[in-house]
């Protein structure tokens, strides 16, 4: 068993991300190692592992220290050709991939740029924790960007801020990756919530912008026109190259992040080269203002 006096932390961008060392995730975990990832977590909101080799096991056991494992959303039926993949065969693991074998895919979220979202922000509890394991690269691209919303919600303008206290926000999820959800059509059948604009961390305590350009589609209460301006500013800030830390992929990496304090991307890669990393979560709660 490995303890926690091996851990290295080291700071990754001013706007968060650090790269852990010193932890063999193909063993069990000491409590006190637990609880040095936890502060390092906590500290820096994305962790990076360089060089693992897991197995989905190893995998699912590393993310239960931090919670109970999320199951992997499942689509509604007119959507299920966008998010279901062959190879899937756990319910707590979803295989990010553009693979396909025999024509099928072999899990989900293809090909190509993926807009800044928060993983199942558009359910009743989105994910808490979201944990991605590289096991197939392209020769370059598909990296995946990270935005702090801590500093995100502190640089929303006081008047900004003062005007969205107490509204929500409607989040849906179509499937798609760079394509905002059509607001005209009858969303009824597609996956879809409101939370708070500003919610409180629930183990923090402090305040974040909760918003993403792929998946919030309207302000609660405001007009049309209003809402999209709004929404367009806060994407803005929540984008800005200074609050974001751009993860370069290699092979072995194993990155693991907190949805209610960050929104994530990923750049566009060539088309056809295959990408293929693995992803389990933590079930997340309700939020609150
Ligand atoms: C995800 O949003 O969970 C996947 C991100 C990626 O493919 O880099």
């Amino acid at each position: 068993m490995q303890d926690a006096i091996d851990i290295t932390v080291k700071p990754l961008s001013r706007a968060c991300g650090a790269e852990i060392g010193g932890v063999d995730l193909t063993k069990p975990l000491s409590e006190s190692t637990v609880r040095a990832i936890k502060d390092a977590w906590g500290k820096h909101l994305v962790l990076v592992f360089r060089g693992q080799t897991i197995t989905q096991e190893q995998q699912l056991r590393f993310a239960a220290y931090f919670g109970e494992l999320g199951d992997r959303k499942q689509a509604p039926e007119p959507l299920r050709g966008r998010a279901e993949g062959i190879y899937q065969d756990h319910r707590k693991i979803l295989l990010v991939t553009n693979i396909k074998v025999d024509g099928q895919p072999i899990g989900a979220f293809g090909e190509g740029e993926f807009w800044f979202h928060i993983d199942s922000g558009y359910t009743p509890r989105p994910y808490k924790y979201t944990f991605l394991y590289a096991i197939e690269l392209p020769s370059t691209g598909g990296n995946t960007l990270f935005s702090n919303m801590y500093k995100a919600y502190e640089a929303v303008p006081p008047a900004l801020k003062a005007k969205l206290m107490g509204r929500k926000a409607l989040h849906i999820h179509e499937y798609k990756r760079s394509e905002k959800a059509n607001l005209a059509a009858d969303i009824s059948g597609i996956p879809h919530f409101y939370h708070p604009v500003f919610i409180t961390h629930p183990d923090t305590g402090r305040r974040t912008l909760f918003v993403d350009r792929l998946m919030t589609a309207r302000i609660d209460g405001l007009e049309a026109d209003e809402s999209e301006a709004i929404l367009e500013q806060l994407y803005e800030i929540g984008e800005r190259p200074e609050l974001i830390f751009e993860h370069v992929w290699k092979l072995g990496d194993f990155l693991m992040w907190d949805n209610r304090c960050t929104i994530h991307a990923r750049t566009d890669f060539p088309k056809g080269e295959p990408r293929l990393l693995r992803r389990c979560t933590v079930e997340g709660e309700p939020l609150h203002e």
